[in-house]
This record gives structure tokens, C-alpha cells and sequence, in this order.
């Protein structure tokens, strides 16, 4: 290449994987054409704790079309390293109310439903507790958060911090269950094969994952198969939101049907209200937050005590207290997690798990306190802007907060005169703005491997086990690779979303284009090295990912800042948010038009946390009672108006060999506290249990 070729990344690109989708020629996984297929429907529990005493089978194994029906007592048996969620159908213990205890494999799945109607249980119901609240004597602390923290952090002199503070800040803030509810649900196809061609897998999965290796090493084992002799595949995913970052329950139930029935393809798409059951979901949320602060709005002291629920089927603690620990310059900080062990479903991640409700509680409470000290929020938070990371003392790599909050509120419109609560009525309407920050910690997960061979006359393949949800990673590493190999877009071959292909780590954490993107520079360095400009054609090598040592020398961080205009009908107490505007300092953008998107949905899920999204868990049944999208409230076209993104122009090759920091999740972090904080702006109501409800607000 010359040198004066212009970079293909940065330059906006339109989804490579577009035509196959508009087109229909791209196999999500449910889509996969097998020979034969058979259906699976799943039966789950009615009850929240107990055991099933027995299962009647005869109707249903007399219907025409049924193949098989497996229950705790015949279905194949999985090994020693099964735990958690993963024990499916081993034994007749029920740990909450929609497990799968049951499932009927059929011709059809019409025949399969109606044979699962067919089945007669009988339970022992055991007393069951599903009711999360912060003051629970089960509360315990976890020995690690999710995310491998420490749950527990302390620096400073906090109770002298807050027995000489002038202005103190004591608070309680709530965010309900949620649940993932990407289009398309998580599905899996299976194919068992007892005695495969040499080199072929026993047992074939088509999924829908964020991780089709992670499937391979978290299932390979409780299937008691070699890594070997599994594969799953998965070039498209129409949405995960986190919850198919790993498998869950419903891999373990097709690959058990698939054994037995070896040689039949089995489908098994979850049903929409089994997304509010076995396959994750974001946990409940308390947090107390306390902010000591000077007249001058310096803060001297700042504790976040989270609680969250956790389930008896497998432990995950949403890490909520953890991004405060850094956020801001305070000498004296104490964080906590405490969780509650709930006869509940596992919960899993969701849509930046920890920092979304974490920063919700903390950019509220920062609000409350810009209102308490007459300080602008804006100047506020700029007062207490941190030159190293406090907690580590570590330089940032590149933390550009303070230029997203003044280029961003000249950009918005704000306007630190126009403060007081309540004042802005248009006819009979109330208006408000309001401003949160938002960060997201840069992931780079070690391990993902790419391979590059060349085709000939400068076309080069790339092939890397890295996955699709949507969001663009076929275009930004088709980007990545052409700039590592000094070729053209269009001159790369890229295959994805297959464990047959080289280690790919995790589509989660925000971490997914940096670490393959790393992989695949890395390989491509050392192509270049190995065969020089002019490559023979069938050149080829396996490299992985080159390990970062940067990152061990600062604290590598994404930052932005939400604006948010809301109004607010005076007389009925609806909201709207016209308009919303984010900031953000992610590195270098590897492809503008795939990234606003990005950041453009989080803050539309931002809006949705705020005004919509919550399930309701009944405390006599243990169920989610409004298990659809007609009672799951989600926004729609009409709700979601003017959302606009832009990034400042950066590079941080601290961060990644592409200069990129992860974007994935940071457009969620701190935008329902900018809707929530415009809301108070609006009305002067401050509203600290999410969702805001109309009737909060008459
Ligand atoms: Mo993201 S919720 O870590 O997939």
C-alpha cells in the first residue's frame, strides 16, 4: 500500500453483512437448514421450591409424532461438571418457578406443544421467598462481584469525612428486575451424531451466543465430550443484550434431546415469556448512596452501599458500587455489595450490568446535591474532576470528561441560569433538562486468535472466532483488517461466529472489537514480517492477540456525557423526552456509522430504564406475571424522538493498537439518570425508584 492511503477505518461504512440480512440469505441460528428437523417444547415448573413427586407421561408419549418426552429420571445424563444452571433435567428438585422440568421432542412443534399440555406433575411444594428488599437478614457479602471485583473497597476516613461535612447527601435509590428482550429470543438447533466422520463433532450447536467458544468450554465438559467434538456456529445474532454472552439452560436441554436422538436435528426456539425465566436477566438493585461535600461543591467523602438479588441455581452479583470507586476526585470513599440469595431464576448480564444501575443511583445523587449546594450540575461534576485515577492513582490513558460536558452542553443547549425546579410551563406542559456522566471501563479479554492467508492478487481471508450481535463487528474487523494488511475493504474475506475457527473471546464487556481487533493486528504484524509486501499466494499464520502491557500502567476508561430534555404533561403526568444529545471519549471510532448506532441504542435503552422497563415478580407464585412485550414495557418509534450521538475526534493506542476503546455499553451507563434528573428539572418531583410512573409525578 502507499503510504498516503487513506485508513479505512474511521470512514463510515455500511453494514457489510447488510445485503445477506435485507435479503434473508443470513441463517440466524434457529434458520440453519437441516435435514429432518425435530421440535423441542419445554414444560417448566409451577411451583417456586419443592420437588416434582412424578411426571404422568402416557398421554403424551401416546400421541402420533411424539418422539420422545424427557423428565429428571430419563433424560441423558450429564457429568460431575454440571453446576448451576447447567444442571438441567438431573435430578427432581425445583429452585424456582420456571424451571424446565420437563420437554417434549415431536415431528412438529404443534404436536410437541400439545403433548406438553398432556403432562401431569405432581409437586411438593416447599416454602419459597422471591420478595428482594435491601433490609433482607439473608443479605451476605459475596466474595468476588461480577466482573472478578472485590465487593468491599475503602480509602480515606469516611466517618471524619461525614462528621465535619458541610453538606451531606443521604439517599435511597431503585432499580427493579429487567429483562433482556432482544429480538430474536435465544434459540438453539442440535444435532447429535454417535459416530461421526473422523474430524467431525459429536454434537453440532446452532445458537444464538455472544460466545460460541465460551459455549464450547462451559458445555464441552458437563456433556462429557471433548472440546473436539463439539462446535457451534452462529454468523448472526439478532440482538443478546448480554443474556447470550454464555449459554444457559436451554443449550443444555437441546443437547440433551439431541442425544437422545441421535442423527435428528432438534429446534428449540424459547418461547417469548420463557425470556422472563432460565436465561438471565438484570437483577434487582438498592443502593444507598452518601455525598460529603464542601460549600464549593468539592466531595469529601462519598460511600455507596449496593444490594442486589442473587439466586440458589447459580451466584451473580451485579457489581453496581463499582463505578463510583473512580468516578470523581474524593479522599474518602467506602463501597459495598451485599446480596440476597432468592429461590429466583440465575440472573445474568444485562445491557452494562453494575454501571447502569450503579450510575443511575450515583448521577441522581450527584444531581440532588448540584441542587442542594445551588451548584450547576455541569460545574458540579467538573469541580471534581480526578487528574489520575483515584483509585489507583494511575494516569488515564485518555479521560476527555471535562470537554464532553462543556462541548456537549454548548452543543445541547444548556443553560446553568435556568436551574430552579418546576418553573418552565409551555401552555400545559412542563419542561425540563437534565445531565448525567457516563463511563464504562475498557475490557480487553487475552486469548482470541486470528488467522491470515493470501488468496492471491492482495485478497487476504480472516478468519477469527469472534460473533455478530448486530451491532457491526463484520464491518469494524473487515476495517481492522484491511488497514493491518494494507489492503482494500473489499479485498477481505472475513469468517466469523464459528468455534471451528480460530479462539475468539466474548462479544460482552464492551470488549468484543478490541480484543479480535488486537488479534487480528497482531497476525497481520506478523505476516508482514514472515512474507514482506509482495506474499506468495497461500501465505498463511495463526497469531494471538499480543498481550497489552500498557494497560498495566493506566487506567484505560470510555467517558461521555448525556443530555436530556424531557416534558411533562401538567394536567396527566405523561413524559416525553423530545431530545437527547451524548458526548463521548472512546478512542478512535473504527466505523462512525455502526458506533452512533451503537450509542444511540444505549441511550435509547437509557430511556427505556427510566420510563419503561420492569418486571413484576409475583411473591405468591415466584413468577414474572408480565412475561410479554405487550405488558414488558419497552418504548417504541414514538417514544424514542430526537437521540444524537457524536464522539470527539481521538486516538488511544494506550487502549488498543487501533487506538479504539469499547463502545459497546457506554451509551446505557448514566442515560436514564439524565431523563430522571430533566424530570425533577421539569417538576421539581425527584423520582428514585425506577421507572418513573405517571402517578409519581401528580
Ligand atoms: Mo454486555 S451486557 O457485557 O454483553
Amino acid at each position: 500500500m502507499s503510504p498516503e492511503q487513506i485508513r479505512a477505518g474511521g470512514r463510515s461504512t455500511a453494514r457489510i453483512d447488510g445485503p445477506r440480512k435485507v435479503a434473508g440469505t443470513a441463517p440466524y441460528a434457529y434458520e440453519h437448514p437441516v435435514p429432518d428437523p425435530v421440535h423441542l417444547v419445554p414444560l417448566t415448573s409451577t411451583i417456586a421450591r419443592g420437588s416434582i413427586d412424578r411426571i404422568d407421561t402416557t398421554a403424551a408419549e401416546d400421541m402420533p409424532g411424539v418422539l420422545a418426552v424427557l423428565t429428571p429420571w430419563n433424560a441423558p445424563r450429564l457429568t460431575g461438571e454440571a453446576e448451576g444452571e447447567y444442571v438441567v433435567l438431573q435430578n427432581p428438585e425445583v429452585r424456582y418457578r420456571g424451571q424446565i422440568v420437563a420437554a417434549v421432542v415431536a415431528e412438529t412443534s404443534e404436536i410437541a406443544r400439545e403433548a406438553c399440555d398432556l403432562l401431569d406433575l405432581e409437586y411438593t411444594p416447599a416454602d419459597h421467598d422471591v420478595v428482594f428488599h435491601a433490609d433482607h437478614p439473608g443479605a451476605y457479602t459475596p466474595e468476588t462481584v461480577n466482573g472478578g471485583f472485590d465487593p468491599d473497597t475503602q480509602r480515606g476516613d469516611v466517618d471524619a469525612a461525614f462528621a465535619h461535612a458541610e453538606t451531606v447527601i443521604d439517599r435511597w435509590y431503585s432499580t427493579p428486575e429487567e429483562h433482556n428482550n432482544p429480538l430474536e429470543p435465544h434459540t438453539v438447533v442440535a444435532l447429535w451424531r454417535e459416530s461421526a466422520p473422523d474430524g467431525e463433532p459429536t454434537l453440532t450447536l446452532y445458537t444464538s451466543t455472544q460466545h460460541p467458544h465460551g459455549v464450547v468450554e462451559a458445555l464441552a465438559p458437563v456433556l462429557g465430550l471433548d472440546a473436539a467434538a463439539m462446535r457451534v456456529i452462529c454468523p448472526y445474532i439478532g440482538g443478546g443484550f448480554g443474556s447470550k454472552g454464555g449459554p444457559h439452560a436451554h443449550d443444555v436441554l437441546g443437547a440433551l434431546a439431541a442425544r437422545a436422538l441421535p442423527g435428528r436435528a432438534v429446534k428449540f426456539a424459547v418461547p417469548r415469556h420463557d425470556m422472563f425465566g432460565y436465561v438471565g436477566y438484570r437483577a434487582p438493585t438498592a443502593s444507598h448512596i452518601r455525598l460529603a461535600a464542601d460549600h464549593e461543591g468539592r466531595l469529601t467523602g462519598l460511600v455507596h452501599e449496593a444490594f442486589t438479588q442473587s439466586s440458589r441455581v447459580t451466584e451473580f452479583v451485579e457489581q453496581a458500587a463499582v463505578p463510583l470507586r473512580n468516578l470523581y476526585d474524593v479522599p474518602n470513599v467506602r463501597t459495598s455489595h451485599r446480596a440476597i440469595t432468592l429461590d429466583v431464576p440465575a440472573p445474568f448480564w444485562m445491557r452494562a450490568p453494575g454501571e447502569a444501575p450503579g450510575m443511575f443511583a450515583g448521577e441522581v445523587a450527584l444531581d440532588e446535591l448540584a441542587a442542594e449546594l445551588g451548584i450547576d450540575p455541569i460545574d458540579l461534576r467538573i469541580r471534581n474532576e480526578p487528574e489520575t485515577d483515584p483509585e489507583t492513582g494511575l494516569p488515564w490513558s485518555s479521560r476527555r470528561l471535562v470537554e464532553c460536558l462543556r462541548q456537549g452542553a454548548e452543543r445541547f443547549g444548556w443553560d446553568p441560569a435556568d436551574r430552579a425546579p418546576g418553573t418552565r410551563l409551555r401552555g400545559r406542559t412542563l419542561v425540563g433538562t437534565g445531565v448525567a456522566v457516563a463511563t464504562y471501563p475498557h475490557m480487553v479479554s487475552p486469548g482470541s486468535e486470528a488467522h491470515i492467508r493470501h488468496l492471491g492478487e492482495g485478497r487476504f481471508s480472516v478468519r477469527i472466532g469472534a460473533t455478530d450481535l448486530g451491532t457491526g463487528a463484520w464491518t469494524a474487523l473487515t476495517l481492522i483488517a484491511a488497514d493491518a494488511l494494507h489492503c482494500r475493504p473489499e479485498d477481505v474475506h472475513l469468517e466469523i461466529g464459528d468455534s471451528a475457527l480460530p479462539h475468539g473471546t466474548v462479544a460482552g464487556g464492551s470488549s468484543g472489537t478490541s480484543s479480535w481487533g488486537t488479534a487480528i493486528v497482531t497476525a497481520a504484524e506478523q505476516f508482514g514480517k514472515r512474507f514482506g509486501d509482495t506474499p506468495p499466494p497461500g501465505a498463511e499464520l495463526s497469531a494471538t492477540a499480543a498481550e497489552n502491557r500498557e494497560l498495566e500502567h493506566c487506567t484505560a476508561q470510555s467517558f461521555g456525557a448525556h443530555f436530556a430534555e424531557v416534558q411533562v404533561d401538567a394536567d396527566t403526568g405523561e413524559i416525553t423526552v423530545p431530545r437527547m444529545f451524548g458526548l463521548f471519549s472512546v478512542g478512535r471510532v473504527i466505523n462512525p456509522r455502526t458506533a452512533r448506532s451503537q450509542f444511540i441504542g444505549g441511550m435509547s435503552f437509557g430511556i427505556s430504564m427510566a420510563l419503561f422497563e420492569e418486571s413484576i415478580r409475583d411473591p405468591r407464585f415466584g413468577h414474572v406475571i408480565n412475561h410479554d412485550l405487550a405488558e414488558y414495557h419497552v418504548p417504541t418509534h414514538a417514544d424514542i424522538r430526537e437521540v444524537e450521538a457524536d464522539w470527539l475526534d481521538d486516538e488511544d493506542l494506550h487502549a488498543t493498537p487501533m487506538g479504539s476503546r469499547g463502545i459497546g455499553e457506554i451509551g446505557i451507563v448514566g442515560s436514564a439518570a439524565a431523563v430522571v434528573n430533566a424530570v425533577w428539572h421539569a417538576t421539581g418531583v425527584r423520582v428514585r425508584d425506577l421507572p418513573v410512573r405517571l402517578d409519581d409525578l401528580l
